[in-house]
């Protein structure tokens, strides 16, 4: 599959877009001729047409409601139609009953796999493993475009800092870095090398900040500087960008109090000028029109204003340009050149893609696509990256020769389509295999299923039913977790503790004394540390997908070894939030103080240590950002770097001994962190800087080396300029954000 790339001849022209004093790379480069093309459509266009084209609706299942419009050239874009038969008839009369025939891009939000569901992104992103990522998107791409699916709304590139925010289920976590290579990654895997006739556009999404959702609360205003916008959220997005990424999408949130649809500083200063992004971009379904509801503007005329003239190309089910930019055209209030460059994007797009060469799709070749053998192997690998090893008292992994009888207990052992996860609209339960189905198949006639709790927040106050077979049984496997539906788009959560009965349900099956196992399936970080004690191993599988049952099974049998990564930090307490590991560092920076139950109760204010911690909950969080667990051993030794101190324009090699010290082969994720330990701002304590994974047979050491750019180590500082600035670093290299011990060198 990894070689499946689309490979057509690289187009030489480099298009460039005007930014004032310098000029900047297009990011889409269409080629001479296709910018020619576009040019002598635009000028046969009249002003409805031309509208039309920015207008997109969502119009699944019903053809001939939309036949009229479509007639008109009133609609340049079709979101949630999935059927090949319609999406061909939807194009039918496009091209062939519209004036200028201009096809539609039809859209999706195929998110983690189209009918092959891939682990959630936040899943996607435990594996540190862009490579697979990629792969995945391609297959996702495969099975999407095979239907006649040309534009998935994705990747979600919010950095998610708040696990009470439904939607960090969407997106790779807390770290720029991480969140950057998958970007890029899905970018690549939807597109191909050079997007053409079977790529599905990718689109980057939410722009911007709409992850730092004040209370974690979905689509809660946010108060984002400059800074904070161009050190921590827009990085991702610009990778994504400059990895050919043919649309964007605007965020639903206002950030210090502009709503992101009609935000020109970030749609037109940053994302077209500074990166000369050359693709469409498209508002959030009605985000238009929700600028009334946050009180920005008094209407849809006024909403639409404000979005075309703020560099909005493409509305997502407001109407609002439909309805009213012709008016403002000849009203003045938007320029028509304005409307020109719209149409440009989305036209730029559409041949890109190869839409008007092959708007139809083969209609018969469509279901021989999905759920092809070789996209359900690729599922299960991932899955299997992606499953977190947070506990391991050393009963896992099982030795198969020596159990009877299993007892699979809990919500999510048999819950086939809540395991896919938020976003799988596509993905079918009937393809799902569950953790209960893969163990009944390994183990014919040893499985005994109990459920205890037939869905997460069932209450129950006893288990003797459970308790009476977990004594029956050899060992235990309990599913926990939350369903699909408890995170995901509007679907926020104040206490993060798993929810209904589970906690009870683990503990009962603890005092039974039979070896437990819990799985947790979540679509975020819960917090589980009152958990941990109840089992003698816990996995943490972020919804897994189609293949989330077997991979699971093998990780508990130890045919494959767990390797995945908290790509985000597993608080011990909702009331910590947020707690990231790249933090800055305060001036009273915690030194080990005493907690609450250390406090006497005679204890006056200054024995309390005045340094940055709870009282009741420390400093530290349950898991750190880059954690995970393995049923062997690493060691990162012999750590150095190649020179004391470097040019700006330098790279540093750090080379490294990693030895498998256990038992078993296994897959090491070593990470490279640093810290610029004196900055004109205050700098991060750690920041990820690179990360590969490696295989290493059980006893086996290796020599590596990596190799990290000097001008990787910028940011923008305090005059607002994006440098390196020269001082003092540090770097080392470990299995997590948590552990290592660090070098350091100079940046002259
Ligand atoms: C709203 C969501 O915020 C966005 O992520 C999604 O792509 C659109 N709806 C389209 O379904």
């Amino acid at each position: 599959m990894r070689a499946m790339r689309i490979l057509l001849p690289a187009l030489v022209l480099v298009m460039t877009v005007s930014c004032g004093p310098r000029e900047v790379r297009s990011t889409v480069n269409a080629g001479a001729d296709v910018e020619r093309q576009i040019d002598q459509l635009l000028a046969k266009m009249t002003l409805a047409e031309k509208i039309g084209q920015m207008n997109q609706v969502s119009a699944g299942g019903d053809v001939s409601r939309y036949a009229e419009s479509l007639r008109n050239g009133q609609v340049g874009s079709i979101l949630n139609e999935v059927d090949p038969a319609r999406i061909n008839e939807f194009q039918r009369i496009t091209v062939e009953e519209s004036r200028l025939g201009i096809p539609l891009l039809v859209g999706r939000d195929v998110i983690h796999g189209f009918h092959t569901v891939f682990p959630i992104p936040l899943g996607l992103a435990a594996t540190f493993d862009p490579e697979l990522v990629e792969e995945g998107a391609r297959v996702a791409a495969a099975e999407a475009v095979a239907q006649g699916i040309r534009w998935t709304f994705s990747p979600m590139l919010d950095i998610a800092r708040d696990p009470r925010w439904g939607r960090m289920a969407e997106g790779s976590g807390e770290d720029p870095w991480l969140d950057a290579r998958m970007g890029e990654a899905m970018v690549r895997g939807y597109q191909g090398e050079v997007p053409g006739p079977s790529s599905m556009a990718a689109c980057v999404k939410h722009f911007a900040g709409y992850g730092a959702a004040e209370g974690g609360r979905d689509y809660n205003s946010t108060f984002l500087t400059e800074r904070q916008l161009r050190n921590v959220i827009l990085p991702p997005f610009e990778a994504a960008v400059k990895a050919g990424a043919l649309t964007l999408m605007t965020s639903f949130n206002d950030n210090d109090g502009i709503p992101s649809t009609a935000n020109s500083f970030l749609l037109k200063d940053i994302l077209r000028n500074e990166w000369g992004f050359g693709g469409l971009v498209v508002t959030d379904w009605n985000s238009m029109g929700e600028m009334i509801a946050h009180g920005f503007g008094t209407d849809r005329k006024e909403v639409a204003r404000l979005a075309a003239n703020a560099g909005v190309d493409m509305d997502m089910m407001t109407f609002g340009f439909l309805s009213h930019l012709e008016e403002l055209v000849r009203s003045g209030q938007v320029k028509e050149a304005v409307i020109d460059e719209a149409v440009r994007n989305i036209l730029r797009v559409k041949f890109v893609l190869g839409l008007f060469e092959h708007p139809y799709v083969d209609e018969a070749a469509a279901a021989s696509v999905q759920y092809a053998p070789a996209h359900l192997e690729t599922a299960r690998k991932t899955a299997e990256e992606s499953v977190i090893l947070l506990k391991n008292d050393g009963l896992l992994p099982l030795s198969s020769g020596r159990i009877r009888t299993i007892l699979v207990t809990g919500p999510m052992a048999d819950a086939p389509h809540d395991q896919l996860g938020t976003w799988s609209f596509d993905g079918e339960k009937s393809h799902t295999v569950t953790p209960l189905k893969a163990l009944q198949e390994r183990f014919p006639g040893k499985v005994v299923y109990v459920p205890g709790l037939t869905y997460s927040r069932q209450q129950r106050s006893r288990f003797d039913d459970v308790v009476a077979a977990a004594r029956r049984a050899d060992v235990v496997l309990a599913f926990l977790g939350e369903e699909a539906i408890l995170s995901g788009e509007a679907h926020s959560l104040a206490d993060l503790n798993l929810i209904g009965s589970q906690s009870e349900l683990l503990a009962a099956l603890k005092a039974a004394g039979k070896p437990v196992v819990a799985t947790v399936m979540a679509g975020r970080p819960l917090t589980i540390e009152r958990d941990l004690p109840n089992c003698n191993a816990m996995l943490y599988a972020f919804h897994p997908g189609t293949m989330g049952g077997p991979a699971l099974v093998n990780i508990l049998m130890g045919d494959v070894n767990p390797s995945g990564k908290t790509p985000v930090t597993f608080l011990r307490t909702v009331g910590q939030v947020p707690m990231y590991y790249s933090h800055t560092m305060t001036g009273r920076p915690y030194n080990g103080e005493t907690l609450l139950d250390g406090i006497g109760p005679e204890a006056g204010q200054t024995s309390l240590g005045n340094t940055s911690y709870y009282l009741d909950a420390g400093a530290y969080p349950l898991f750190p950002f880059g954690y995970g667990l393995s049923y062997t051993d690493f060691t990162f030794e012999d750590i150095t770097i190649d020179q004391d101190s470097y040019p700006v324009d330098g790279t540093i090699r750090v080379s490294y001994t990693l030895s498998n010290t256990g038992r078993y082969d296994g897959t090491a994720v070593p990470q490279v962190y640093i810290r610029d330990l004196v900055g004109s701002l205050t700098r991060p304590v750690k920041e990820l800087k690179h990360f590969r994974r490696v295989r290493l047979g059980a006893g086996e050491s290796i020599r590596l080396t990596d190799e990290i750019p000097v001008s990787d180590l910028a940011f923008w500082g305090a005059d607002g300029q994006k440098k390196v600035e020269p001082g003092e670093f540090q770097l080392w290299v470990a299995g997590d954000s948590a552990s290592g011990d660090p070098v350091t060198f100079s940046v002259r």
